[in-house]
């Protein structure tokens, strides 16, 4: 009796009591011991039960409803969507989301008959409450440690809010914008891509993922669907093994290489299998080649879907398929925990199969701390919290500030004007700059408005909307319960009086446009790369007054927009920079501030030019293969592109020896910073064709006028490397030009040979 009051009095306390001889209740033992002890222990539905996420949703699945299997040890992990009916952005200060995980892990723990943990997933993609900028508009800062600070804050509000666990850093590279998630990628880099995401797995997990300001990360998703075809969601990807190792792998190898704890693969094929029954990445490669020794949890539904592909003939093939491979745990489906049972009774599902995927499964959760501290931690105090948020906030605005691009400028920036007309839906808006996928988040605590008031006090700023971000809800056929219905496009035009009003009174008009933020993210491709809604309409009719232009393009994709290019003074491509967005684009337009983010995503002329990137493979037939009916056939601002204050010059690169050099002046007026990218270019590769260019270094610099700094990179093997189809490094003998330059399509490159 003694030894169950002490358990109860512990486990009350959060902890795990150690019963004689339960080794797995000991944390001074080593993990892969407890993992043995536990699993040695468990029964057969028990271990099912591991593998099997649910989802605590008043819509879907209650949560009262699944307490029972909770008990029964039938629920390993909850993707906790869970949120109270009705009531939808909780501030995680409001505890809804902790109550609801204390709740269900308190049955786990105490009333289960092992008290193995839940472990709760969400998707905190770039902020918890505090939203930074998108992961597609940070890579434009070209400072991955940005993303180590940031992935920090949302790691220590998303443990506040009762997560354990989320799933990110998204290690897709952008291929085609017509596809919403682009927004979530760092962009069309392999190289900045593996360094930003890599740096995201430091900010989550830090050096042990177990503290209670870090989280465990999952590393999405795994692999090849970014190359969806046509840019449209969960569609077919066709790419070759040589494209898997040399463009879509090298991300996610280096979170795997920072230490992720999880994966989550992906909806789609690769070579013709949907990636969550694709024993060669997810077993070869995941683990054979790179040692990877977390879990893996398919992505929503994706074990099911493997039907929906014609690929599975039932559930019971289906999980087979999908465990086999090395699909740990299923989201959101059931056929793990409906079949697995009955597949192993009659010898078509091997023990020791499933014993595996539940090994890993208990790892993670050992290795996370959950054991000892199953429940959502402490809330610091008022005044820790409030600290807590003015750094947040602070980082948030530094992080924006760094990561607009300035792609256009006659001069009419930093704006001296003292009668400035703000026009446009984004002007007074608090939710569009957060962008897609954006958790628990608050709305942004200051419009452009508010902000362009405070920068420009000695003045007078105007605003009017003139037109709202979109017209439709989305021109999708919508099915809502079966109810088939398709918005009709509406025809609201814009607001021409106000718009006149604010114009007749200014000197200058801000622009302030963007893409619809609900047309980003999941499940959100477009045909076409415009403003949306009758945003057009309000820049040709504003721009037909003839007032200087300064526009701003907040979007989830890079879009191609030839009359702002044309028509505007000058034009920032602010992507969705978050909710101190408007902070940062006040301090670039009045001055406070220098730009100097560079272009992550190249952006095109025109949606019929796509795919656009600057990194693709040379052709038998270098510069035809062009377009008649176009006069340009490349980006209109390339891969690396971004303008700052000052003007700098870069000279000739020269090799010396090994090591590629180049001077940067600035010559300039004003300080600014400089982002020298080394590109390096293959002549010859006996395994496979290369790109033209392939970005293997950059380095920032902060100069002041006439101020000129060297710039050298080192060209050793591993920055001409390439992945043979063995997934080996290699470096081919032969000769290489290599460039140091201020983008992707400019600079003055040296050849050397490699022998
Ligand atoms: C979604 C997304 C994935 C996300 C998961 C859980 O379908 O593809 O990125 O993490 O489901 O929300």
């Amino acid at each position: 009796m003694q030894k169950i009051l002490i358990a109860a009095a512990v486990a009350a306390a959060g902890g795990f009591a150690t019963g004689a001889g339960e080794i797995y209740r000991d944390a001074s033992q080593p993990v892969e011991r407890r993992v043995e002890d536990l699993l040695g222990r468990m029964t057969l539905d028990e271990k099912i039960g591991q593998l099997y996420q649910s989802i605590a949703e008043p819509d879907w699945r209650p949560m009262e409803g699944q307490f029972d299997a909770v008990r029964k040890g039938e629920i390993g992990s909850f993707i906790n969507l869970y949120r109270e009916k009705g009531v939808d952005r909780v501030d995680w200060r409001g505890t809804v989301s902790r109550r609801c995980h204390d709740t269900l892990q308190k049955i786990a723990v105490e009333q289960s008959r092992l008290g193995i943990p839940l472990i709760f997933g969400h998707d905190v993609i770039h902020g918890c409450y505090t939203i930074f900028p998108s992961p597609l508009t940070l890579a434009c800062a070209f400072e991955p440690d940005l993303f180590e600070t940031a992935q920090h804050f949302a790691a220590r509000e998303a443990r506040w809010a009762g997560y354990d666990w989320t799933f990110a850093p998204m290690c897709d590279t952008a291929r085609d914008p017509r596809w919403g998630r682009v927004m979530e990628t760092c962009g069309e880099d392999p190289y900045l891509n593996a360094l930003c995401v890599a740096a995201q797995v430091r900010g989550f997990q830090g050096a042990d993922a177990s503290a209670a300001d870090r989280i465990p990360a999952c590393m999405k998703h795994f692999v090849g669907y970014s190359d969806s075809m046509g840019g449209r969601d969960y569609n077919i990807t066709e790419c070759s093994e040589w494209t898997l190792r040399n463009l879509h792998l090298i991300p996610f190898r280096a979170a795997a290489a920072a230490g992720v704890e999880t994966v989550m693969s992906s909806f789609n094929t690769v070579d013709g299998r949907p990636a969550v029954t694709s024993r060669h990445t997810l077993t070869d490669i995941l683990r054979g080649e790179w040692g990877f020794s977390g879990f893996v949890v398919s992505d929503w539904n994706a074990v099911h879907e493997a039907i929906e592909w014609g690929y599975a003939k039932d559930g019971a093939e289906a999980a087979r398929m999908a465990l086999r491979a090395g699909n740990d745990m299923e989201m959101f489906s059931r056929h793990y925990p409906d079949n697995l049972k009955g597949e192993i009774a009659a010898g078509r599902m091997e023990i020791g199969v499933l014993d595996e995927a539940v090994r890993r499964i208990l790892r993670v959760k050992f290795r996370t701390g959950l054991f000892e501290r199953p429940y959502a931690i402490e809330l610091p105090g008022d005044e820790a919290l409030k600290a807590f948020d003015a750094c947040a906030h602070e980082a948030a605005k530094n992080c924006a500030a760094k990561s607009i691009v300035l792609v256009k400028n006659n001069g009419v920036l930093p704006l001296k004007a003292k009668k400035i007309a703000l026009i446009g839906p984004l002007g007074d808006d608090r939710r569009e700059m957060i962008g897609a996928w954006d958790a628990r988040s608050e709305a942004c605590r200051t419009t452009l408005f508010d902000e362009l008031k405070a920068a420009f006090a000695d003045g007078e700023v105007i605003m009017a909307k003139g037109c709202a971000v979109n017209t439709v809800a989305s021109v999708q056929t919508k099915e809502d319960g079966g109810k088939a219905e398709s918005a009709a496009t509406s025809t609201a035009g814009i607001d021409k009086e106000s718009v006149d009003r604010a114009l007749a009174l200014a000197e200058v008009v801000v622009l302030a446009l963007g893409e619809d933020r609900n047309w980003t993210g999941e499940n959100h491709s477009r045909s076409r790369l415009t403003l949306t809604g009758a945003q057009q309409d309000l820049f040709d009719y504003v721009a037909d007054s003839g007032k200087p232009i300064v526009a701003i393009v907040c979007s989830g994709r890079p879009l191609a927009l030839p009359s702002v290019w044309e028509r505007a003074d000058a034009v920032f491509y602010a992507g969705q920079p978050g909710c101190e967005g408007a902070a940062a684009l006040a301090a670039l337009i009045s001055g406070k501030l220098s730009p100097e983010g560079r272009l992550s995503m190249s952006v095109p002329r025109d949606v019929g030019h796509l795919p656009v990137f600057y990194n693709s493979y040379r052709t038998g037939r270098p510069g035809s293969g062009r377009y008649d009916d176009a006069f340009e056939q490349d980006a209109k601002y390339p891969f690396g592109y971004g303008l700052t204050y000052t003007t700098f010059a870069f000279s000739p690169t020269r090799i010396d020896g090994r090591t590629a050099k180049c001077e940067v002046t600035n010559t300039g007026a004003r300080e600014g910073v400089a982002v020298a990218q080394l590109y390096v270019g293959a002549a010859a590769c006996p395994d496979g064709v290369r790109p033209r260019r392939e970005l293997r270094g950059l380095r920032k610099l902060s100069l002041r006028p006439g101020q000129t700094a060297q710039v050298a990179f080192e060209l050793d093997d591993a920055v001409l490397a390439y992945t043979d189809r063995s997934g080996a490094l290699k470096t081919a003998c032969g000769r290489y030009e290599a460039v140091i330059a201020p983008d992707s399509a400019s600079g003055s490159g040296a050849s050397f040979v490699r022998e």
